[in-house]
């Protein structure tokens, strides 16, 4: 999604925005810009295509003079993505520049009311409405920048993460936000504002984040630089600045081709911190200290939700089966787009747990507020410290894999799945399992990052099936009970970064309709390790060899009686059918990736996608 770069200080401001954006451009986008000012002038250069491009008319133009400025990459959703669409954004009168995330929702009406005003449009965004309005107010009202944003937002409905500049106030940034995350970077003398710290934290890991309607006024003097924050209505809030846990290494590719090949492979450390702490095998104990506050209600629940969309959406169904089968409590797992606006039923004792990577995906965060405003108990399950989920629930589990650049979700999907692990044994050891038996599942946990990286060690072999059947347009994959979700995201990751049509389903569920789709050399993927589906799935599999279908299992590293069947045997090791899904959803994140590069793809720039969808 759109990304925001700012920066007030003593330093060139170009150099520092192209930086901040090129960190960002894994977030996707489609067009990008720049405003800087210099000598009561805002200059604006602005440009289709990736960064690169801006470069060059930045180039041609000539670079942008001056130590305050904006930037911006735009993921198009009102308006193509054409030039006079990208963001900065101006008022009728070019006296401000605003760079914005989000959208305006009210924002006809006021284009309507600027319009009839005078105004004149020069794009068809919702965020020049918000850049006019800006400087309608300012205009009208005769009062400074910061005032100005105050009123506009006042009058605005829908979400935002706004920096905005004046021409004739050299020494100010404005940055506000309401439901679209945006951060403020204190260094040396000098401020950022960034929507995602990777474009900030070459620079500082101090920072200072914005709570909805609050409105920040950065400003440097004689003294050196200050920050005043206020709510949209002027009430002041003290800023409180936080350390970023994150560090520079983790956000660069550190020789990889690809960050996503570069998180594939991190996955056994991911998964060491993920559990780090958390097992604690004397007691025979899962210790959560996010859950701890609540494990009376927990333990009395009478009903979970797991809410989230995409990869996220997959772990939450995983968590559904291992909260029923741990804890035995019904649970249920809802896309929270649909969730927020189907009316549901909450009952008493009811708990949601809402699972995203970014803690920023607009539909999950709705779907969050949908519950709590109707008394459920709220639990994030979020990989992003300090982001709008994990602040909006009432307790939390943090994924603790580090920052997850690529598009396509790899340790994260781990992440949240050991996760999901964890709180299902966290309450079932309060219910019906024994010491002993978690005991057991602490045991199998722990070996379970070796394992994975036993499975990344087969990655040239994967490389070479999967260039076997790379003309194949279109796949299956198919498995069972714990398995179905990982046939799910297997075929997610694949059409995501491929382009490939590859569709994924219950096992059972194929004969019911797409099996027509069988031909000849169709790659077929099932998930099929040894556990107690296995009969059922062999029996699918020969079903799919009989019509023509070219078979991929996925299957237990001692299962020799499957190589029968099967073209292509990707193995696994054997762990406890539970705990599978850390294991059998690797061979199908490699075999993804190879089919992407083998098809020469940008793996980590796919096609129309963002990494954080922050707008519904
Ligand atoms: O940040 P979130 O986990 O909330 O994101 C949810 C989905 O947008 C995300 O998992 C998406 O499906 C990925 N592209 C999958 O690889």
């Amino acid at each position: 999604m759109c990304g925001i770069v700012a920066y007030i200080g003593p330093k060139q401001a170009q150099p520092l925005l192209l930086e901040g954006l090129k960190r960002l451009e894994y977030r996707g986008y489609d067009s990008a810009g720049l405003a800087v000012l210099h000598d009561q002038t805002i200059r604006t250069v602005r440009s289709t295509g990736r960064i690169n491009l801006l470069e060059q008319k930045l180039a041609e133009h000539g670079d942008l003079t001056g130590t305050l400025g904006i930037g911006h990459t735009r993921w198009a959703t009102h308006g193509s993505p054409t030039e006079a669409n990208a963001h900065p954004h101006a008022d009728h009168h070019q006296r401000i520049a605003l760079v914005h995330n989000g959208i305006i929702e009210n924002y006809a009406a006021l284009r309507t009311y600027l319009q009839d005003k005078g105004c004149v449009f020069r794009s068809d965004t919702d965020t020049e409405v918000l850049a006019q309005l800006i400087g309608h107010v300012r205009a009208d009202a005769g009062c400074d920048l910061f005032t100005a944003v105050q009123g506009a937002l006042r009058e605005v409905t829908g979400a935002y993460a706004i920096a905005v500049i004046a021409h004739d106030e050299p020494e100010t940034l404005i940055v506000a936000r309401k439901g679209s995350p945006i951060l403020i970077g204190v260094a040396d003398g000098a401020y950022f504002a960034a929507s995602d710290a990777a474009a900030i934290l070459s620079h500082t890991s101090q920072v200072v984040t914005l709570d909805d309607y609050h409105v920040a006024k950065l400003t440097r003097n004689g003294k050196g630089p200050e920050m005043r924050t206020a709510t949209v209505d002027n009430v002041p809030v003290n800023p409180t600045i936080i350390e970023l846990e994150m560090t520079l290494d983790e956000i660069e590719l550190g020789g990889h081709d690809h960050f996503m090949f570069k998180e594939i492979v991190e996955q056994p450390h991911a998964l060491t911190n993920a559990l780090r702490g958390r097992l604690d095998k004397r007691t025979g104990q899962v210790v959560l200290g996010g859950l701890s506050e609540f494990s009376r209600e927990l333990v009395n629940t009478r009903r979970f939700i797991l809410t989230g969309q995409g990869t996220a959406w997959h772990a939450g169904l995983i968590g559904e089966y291992l909260l029923e089968d741990m804890a035995k409590i019904p649970a249920e797992t809802e896309y929270a787009a649909e969730f927020r606006y189907r009316n549901p039923i909450i009952e008493k004792d009811t708990a949601l747990i809402a699972v995203s990577q970014s803690g920023e995906t607009a539909d999950t965060l709705a779907a969050l507020h949908e519950a709590k405003d109707r008394g459920a108990l709220s639990l994030g399950v979020v990989n992003s410290v300090g982001s709008s989920i994990a602040r909006d629930t009432d307790a939390g589990v943090y994924l603790h894999v580090g920052p997850e650049i690529g598009v396509a979700s790899t340790k994260a999907f781990l992440g949240q799945v050991a996760v999901l692990t964890l709180i299902a044994l966290y309450i079932g050891r309060r219910r019906y399992l024994s010491a002993e038996q978690i005991l057991q599942y602490i045991e199998e946990l722990e070996r379970i990052p070796e394992h994975v990286q036993s499975i990344i060690e087969q990655s040239d072999r994967i490389r070479d099936e999967v260039a076997k059947v790379i003309d194949e347009d279109n796949w299956l994959f198919l498995g069972r009970g714990y398995n179905y979700p990982v046939a799910l995201e297997g075929a997610l990751k694949l059409k995501e970064i491929s382009y490939i049509h590859a569709e994924g389903m219950p096992a059972a569920e194929m004969k019911h309709g797409p099996i027509a789709l069988v031909t000849d050399g169709m790659p077929v993927v099932f998930v099929a390790p040894q556990g107690s589906q296995y009969d059922k799935v062999v029996n699918n599999i020969e079903e799919i060899r009989a019509r023509g279908g070219r078979i991929i299992v996925v299957a237990t590293e001692d299962d020799h009686d499957i190589d029968r069947y099967a073209d292509t045997v990707l193995r696994v090791p054997h762990v406890p059918e539970p705990l599978q899904p850390l294991v059998t959803v690797v061979p199908l994140q490699l075999l993804a990736y190879h089919a992407a590069v083998l098809r020469g793809h940008d793996v980590d720039k796919p096609r129309n996608l963002a990494k954080s969808v922050t707008v519904e």
